[in-house]
C-alpha cells in the first residue's frame, strides 16, 4: 500500500479531520478511515460494501469499466488461452508463474492428495439421495477438519500449505462423489495418470462396468471453466472466507463457509438459476415476455446470468467462456441445442435493449458456463459445486494471504442502529 501523503479532509460540525489516502498499484485510491471513529465518533455507512475496500491484496485485480481481470498481473484471457488450471493455482498461491520443475512438483503434490480418507465415504450416505450436492459439499468439506488434524494449525505456515494443497486436490473428488451419490452410482476413485480436469470428468462419468475415455476437447473446456472461476477479488464468498478466517477458524471450516455463501442464486448459484431460466423460457419467441418481466419493477424476476456488481461493460470471463461453449457444442454436435439458441437470442435482445444498456447489464461468467456444463451431461444441480471446486484456490489463496498479514484482526463491522432506545421491562400482566 503506497502512502501518497495525500489526505482527505472531512468536516463535521465545524471540526475537520484529515484522513490518509493510499494508492494501489492500479485502481482507485482508498481513504483510510481506521481512526475515524476514534477521532470523530462517527461510523461510515456502506451496506453491501459497494464503496469499501475491506483489505489490501496482491492476488487479483478487476477493472469493472474496462472489463479487465488480472491474476497476479496476468490477464485472464491469456491465462485461459495459454495456461492451465493447476499452473494458475500455483500462480494464485505463490505469486509468480512456476518454473518447469516447480510446476511438475506442484502437480505431483496435488495429484498425491486427491483421495479422501476412506472413512469420509460414510458422510455421503448420511444425506438423502436428492440432497443438493452443495449441501453435501458444505458438510463434507467442514468435516475435513475432523480428519486432517495435522493441517488445522493456522499459525504453522507448513500446515497452512498442506491444508491448501489438500483442499485444491480433494475438492474435485468430493464434488464427483456428491454427484455419483445423487444418481445412485458407485464412487469412482481418482486416477494419478489423468490430469486435474480429466480426472474430475472421469470420476463423474466413469462406471466400473466399462472403460471411460475422457475426450481431450471436453477436459480442455473443463480446465478452462476451472481457470475462469478461480478467483475474483473480494466477492461475497471470498469475503465470507476472510471473515471466518479472521476469527482463527480452521481452514476447512472457512472454506465450508465460502461454499455455503457461493450457493446463493445471486452469486455462484446463478449458473444453475440461469440454465433453469433458459429452460423455462424454452423458445426464442418467449424471450420478450421474460425481458419485460426483468424490466418490471413490480416483478422480482431478474435475468439470471446477467449483471455484475463490479463489471459494468462486460465480464471478460464470459467472452472466453462463449468461445468454449461454441467449441464444446460443435464437438457434441449440439450447436443447434435449443437452450443455446435461446441463450444466444436472449443475449442479442438484452444487449440491444436500452434498459440493459442503461443498467449496464450483460452476460456474466455464469451465463455461458451453464450451457457448457449441461452439454457435457452435468445436471444443473452440479453447476455450483463445479464453481465451488474452481473457486477453492481463490478462497485458499486469499485465506493464506490474510493469515500472512501481521496486521490481521478479527473482522467486526458496526451498524446504523434504528431500533428502540433503552426502555424498562414490564411484567406480562401489566402489558
Ligand atoms: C457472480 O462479485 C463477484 O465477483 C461475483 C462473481 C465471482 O466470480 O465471484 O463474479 C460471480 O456472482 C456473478 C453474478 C451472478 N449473479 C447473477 O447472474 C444473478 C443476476 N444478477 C443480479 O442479481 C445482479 O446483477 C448482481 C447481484 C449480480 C449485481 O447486482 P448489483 O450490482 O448489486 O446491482 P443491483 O442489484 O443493485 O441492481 C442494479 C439495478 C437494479 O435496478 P434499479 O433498482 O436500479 O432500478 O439493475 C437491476 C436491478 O433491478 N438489475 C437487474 C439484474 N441485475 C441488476 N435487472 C434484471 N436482471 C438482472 N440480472
Amino acid at each position: 500500500m503506497a502512502d501518497t501523503q495525500k489526505t482527505a479532509t472531512l468536516t463535521i460540525d465545524g471540526q475537520s479531520y484529515e484522513l490518509p489516502i493510499h494508492s494501489p498499484t492500479c485502481g482507485p485510491d482508498v481513504i483510510d478511515i481506521r481512526k475515524l471513529y476514534g477521532q470523530a465518533g462517527v461510523f461510515t455507512y456502506d451496506p453491501g460494501f459497494t464503496s469499501t475496500a475491506a483489505c489490501d491484496s496482491t492476488i487479483t485485480y478487476i477493472d469493472g469499466d474496462k472489463g479487465e481481470l488480472l491474476h497476479r498481473g496476468y490477464p485472464i484471457d491469456q491465462l485461459a488461452g495459454d495456461s492451465h488450471y493447476l499452473e494458475v493455482c500455483y500462480l494464485l498461491l505463490y505469486g509468480n508463474l512456476p518454473s518447469k520443475a516447480e510446476l511438475e512438483k506442484f502437480e505431483k503434490t496435488i495429484t498425491m492428495h486427491t483421495m479422501i480418507h476412506e472413512q469420509m465415504h460414510g458422510f455421503f450416505r448420511g444425506f438423502r439421495r436428492d440432497a443438493h450436492p452443495m449441501a453435501t459439499m458444505v458438510g463434507v468439506v467442514g468435516a475435513m477438519s475432523a480428519f486432517y488434524h495435522d493441517s488445522t494449525d493456522i499459525t504453522d505456515p507448513r500446515q497452512r500449505e498442506i491444508a491448501s494443497h489438500r483442499l485444491i486436490a480433494k475438492m474435485p473428488t468430493i464434488a464427483a462423489m456428491a454427484y455419483k451419490y445423487s444418481i445412485g452410482q458407485p464412487f469412482v476413485y481418482p486416477r494419478n495418470d489423468l490430469d486435474y480436469a480429466a480426472n474430475f470428468l472421469h470420476m463423474c462419468f466413469a462406471v466400473p462396468a466399462e472403460e471411460y475415455n475422457v475426450d481431450p476437447i471436453l477436459s480442455r473446456a473443463m480446465d478452462r471453466i476451472f481457470t475462469l472461476h478461480a478467483d475474483h477479488e473480494q466477492n461475497a464468498s471470498t469475503s465470507t472466507v476472510r471473515l471466518a478466517s479472521s476469527s482463527g477458524a480452521n481452514p476447512f471450516a472457512c472454506i465450508a463457509a465460502g461454499i455455503a455463501c457461493l450457493w446463493g442464486p445471486a452469486h455462484g448459484g446463478a449458473n444453475q438459476a440461469c440454465l433453469e431460466m433458459l429452460k423455462e423460457i424454452g423458445s426464442v419467441d418467449r424471450i420478450p415476455e421474460f425481458i419485460a418481466r426483468a424490466k418490471d419493477k413490480n416483478d422480482p424476476f431478474r435475468l439470471m446470468g446477467f449483471g455484475h456488481r463490479v463489471y459494468k461493460n462486460f465480464d471478460p470471463r464470459a467472452t472466453v467462456m462463449k468461445q468454449s461453449a461454441d467449441e464444446v457444442l460443435d464437438l457434441l454436435g449440439v450447436e443447434d441445442n435449443p437452450i443455446l439458441q435461446v441463450a444466444k437470442e436472449l443475449e442479442k435482445q438484452a444487449l440491444s435493449d436500452p434498459y440493459f444498456a442503461e443498467k449496464k447489464l450483460f452476460p456474466n461468467v455464469d451465463f455461458y458456463s451453464g450451457i457448457i456444463l449441461e452439454a457435457m451431461g452435468f445436471p444443473t444441480s452440479m453447476f455450483t459445486p463445479i464453481f465451488a471446486l474452481s473457486r477453492t484456490v481463490g478462497w485458499v489463496s486469499q485465506w493464506k494471504e490474510q493469515l500472512g498479514d501481521p496486521g490481521m484482526k478479527i473482522g467486526r463491522p458496526r451498524q446504523l442502529y434504528k431500533g428502540e432506545a433503552a426502555r424498562d421491562y414490564t411484567p406480562v400482566d401489566e402489558r
